[in-house]
């Protein structure tokens, strides 16, 4: 008689990884050290533009500029989308999904996003990605505090890695919906290239959703919002790294919308703002279907749900 080689399917050995938080440690795949992000400078150095994780080498910065009352209040923004169109946007998903986060920071809308899941939820699955080691740590701690605040079984994995390395493989399967907030994609100054990262890892009829920010009239006010000293400490952490003494120089771009900071000519931090007709058209090329879209009272902010149309 012929013993099958494997007892479990491959979907079964995905869904085993998610891990019970509240009975586990944090489960925290792969591992970014100060050497990576060393390494990847040196390459963005020579092509003019930093990457988008270079600001966040060292977590506390950033957690600063996050604290309550912060300077831009576009995260603030972004939770309040999230509460006053959450049914809207749990259908535009498709329902019950396992959310894979890409980029959590501080956490602040992606606990958001599950708390509203909690409120109709048995169990939710989800998967963080970061390269910054702490964020991921963090997140693994409001995990286990939603857990036990809400009698919900969450079940969780985080990989510590670039997102250009993830394949589709490494993240849990089931029902999918990626979520990318905060503005994230807008730190690539190649769009093809963040939306081509997506475009690979999300499969057909999973959903994707975006936070960005929204470009308004007035670019001055905007730059305003990134001109104080934890932004210069954010990107203080690039020029430490690159070895560099001079001064930061701070730009808005009006050919691509883009706020940069620049350190002895090189674009040290870059975030793009966009028009919402801007981020459907980059979705479409990238085989995403726009479903929703809602910005928030100021207009400043907006948050879209895409589903996947192609294989
Ligand atoms: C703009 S913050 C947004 C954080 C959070 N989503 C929010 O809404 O506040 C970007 C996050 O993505 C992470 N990140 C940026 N580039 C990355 C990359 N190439 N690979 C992995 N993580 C990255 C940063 O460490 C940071 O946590």
């Amino acid at each position: 008689m012929k013993l099958r080689a494997s007892a479990s399917t491959k979907h079964e050995r995905d869904q085993r990884r998610l891990t019970d938080v509240a009975s586990s440690r944090p489960i925290i795949e792969g591992i970014i050290t100060n050497r990576d992000y060393d390494r990847r400078l040196a390459a963005q150095v020579r092509t003019g533009f930093v990457g988008g994780e270079q600001p966040f080498s060292d977590p506390r910065p950033y957690l600063q500029i996050t604290q309550p009352l912060n300077a831009s209040g576009a995260g603030y923004a972004e939770i309040g989308m999230l509460c006053s169109n959450y049914e809207r946007i749990r259908r535009a998903t498709g329902g019950q999904t396992t959310k894979i986060f890409w980029g959590v920071g501080n956490g602040d809308s992606e606990m958001r996003m599950l708390m509203l899941e909690a409120e109709a939820k048995k169990r939710i699955s989800t998967a963080a990605i970061d390269s910054q080691r702490f964020f991921l740590e963090q997140w693994w701690g409001s995990l286990v505090n939603l857990a036990l605040n809400s009698e919900v079984l969450v079940e969780a994995i985080c990989y510590n890695r670039f997102f250009e390395d993830i394949r589709k493989e490494d993240l849990p399967f089931g029902r999918r919906s990626h979520v990318v907030l905060g503005n994230t994609i807008g730190n690539y100054p190649n769009q093809a290239e963040i939306f081509g990262i997506l475009s690979r890892c999300v499969r057909k009829d999973e959903s994707l959703v975006l936070g960005v920010q929204l470009r308004t009239r007035r670019p001055e006010v905007i730059l305003s919002a990134y001109m104080n000293r934890f932004y210069e400490q954010m990107v203080g952490l690039v020029k430490e790294r690159i070895g560099s003494r001079g001064r930061i120089v701070w730009d808005y771009e009006k050919s691509d919308n883009s706020v940069r900071a620049y350190v002895e000519g090189i674009v040290a931090f870059y975030s793009k703002k966009y028009e919402i007709e801007e981020v459907i058209g980059l979705g479409k090329a990238a085989g995403f279907e726009n479903a929703l879209a809602v910005t928030d009272p100021t207009k400043n902010n907006a948050l879209l749900v895409f589903r996947r149309c192609s294989a």
